[in-house]
């Protein structure tokens, strides 16, 4: 975070964002974006994903990528690692910043990463033990903490019952993942007000999909709860491939205009944002959806014509 930003926003466009695009983008490309992110003002990013390259094809080339990111210094680059061999693959390619992941759900555990969630637990632990030796963060992340695509609503406790050992195994923020995008303030309240009882909030992220268009309204009662950190994708890009009907994160342009018209300070430059988003659409074989994103776009185009015109 800059000095003055008090919300900090970790961009997931590149990963979670491009997991699920059926078009290859390519390296070159994806390295091109996470670095205009970053001059955008982007401090916390996920790079990409070192999962099994069969299971999402979109990450393969996780080395090339990481390894091809001119990085800054303050800024943290994070790669997804699903267990000790993807934990190798990134530390091989200089990644000194993991997120690790499991759910809520049984049901979801197992369609995402082919275990339990305590086997999926003992996976973190070792991944941590390495990290912990290596000198490397380990962000967490609990996906499903409001329903499963496949079992439905989940309680609360559920997600506490995993929150808890991540955080007591040396995670150092935990990611609460509404994979599915069905979340309503209503669930984020009960979610928050029982995790809050044993987690200090500055340890909980938000990690809101759009699908049913109440990932604006899921921040403001995150805020309201004291939450200071959201995930979120530019353009609104994004999706699970094991989370069926999952669609966009929250746009990075929505949630920014959003947090700054509020006094909030994120560090970013929403324009920017759009525009790193705008190129990487270029290898898309769709338009992106993120209402901010296309308002500036639109906004920009019609200052353009002005301007011609005078
Ligand atoms: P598996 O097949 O059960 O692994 O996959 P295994 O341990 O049985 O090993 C089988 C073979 O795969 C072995 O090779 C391993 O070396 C290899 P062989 O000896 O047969 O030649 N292997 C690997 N190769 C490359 N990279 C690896 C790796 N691991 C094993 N990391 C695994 C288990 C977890 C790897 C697999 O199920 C997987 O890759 N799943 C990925 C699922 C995924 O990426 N989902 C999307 C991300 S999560 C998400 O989007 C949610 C989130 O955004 C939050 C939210 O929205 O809620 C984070
Ligand atoms: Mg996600």
């Amino acid at each position: 975070m800059t000095d003055s930003s008090d919300v900090l926003i970790t961009e997931v466009g590149p990963r979670d964002g491009l997991q699920n695009e059926a078009a290859p983008v390519s390296s070159a490309a994806k390295v091109a974006f996470v670095e205009a992110l970053v001059r955008a003002g982007v401090r916390q990013i996920e790079v990409t994903s070192f999962v099994h390259p069969s299971r999402v094809p979109a990450m393969a080339d996780a080395e090339a990528v990481y390894a091809g990111v001119r990085r800054e210094p303050g800024v943290r680059y994070l790669a997804l690692t699903p267990n000790e061999r993807g934990y190798e693959r990134a530390t091989a390619a200089g990644c000194d910043a993991v997120a690790v992941f499991t759910a809520a759900s049984e049901d979801f555990t197992r369609a995402n990463i082919g275990m339990s969630i305590d086997e999926s637990l003992e996976r973190f632990r070792a991944i941590s033990r390495e990290a912990q030796r290596d000198g490397v963060a380990v962000r967490g992340y609990v996906s499903t903490v409001f329903a499963c695509p496949f079992a439905g609503p989940i309680a609360p406790e559920a997600v506490l019952r995993v929150v808890e050992p991540m955080l007591e195994g040396g995670c150092y923020e935990v990611s609460l993942g509404d994979t599915i995008g069905i979340g309503t303030p209503a669930d984020v309240s009960r979610l928050l007000d029982l995790l809050l009882t044993r987690v200090p909030a500055d340890k909980l992220a938000l990690h809101l999909h759009d699908t049913w268009g109440m990932a604006a309204a899921n921040t403001l009662r995150g805020l309201d709860h004291g939450i200071r950190s959201f995930d979120s994708s530019a353009g609104g890009l994004g999706g699970c491939p094991y989370a069926p009907g999952a669609t966009g994160n929250a746009a990075t342009e929505d949630l920014v205009h959003m947090l700054h018209a509020l006094g909030h300070d994120t560090g970013l430059d929403v324009e920017a944002v759009a525009l790193a988003a705008d190129a990487i659409a270029g290898s898309l074989d769709h338009a992106l959806v993120g209402r901010a994103h296309q308002a500036i776009l639109a906004r920009r185009r019609r200052l353009a014509r002005a301007q011609g015109a005078a």
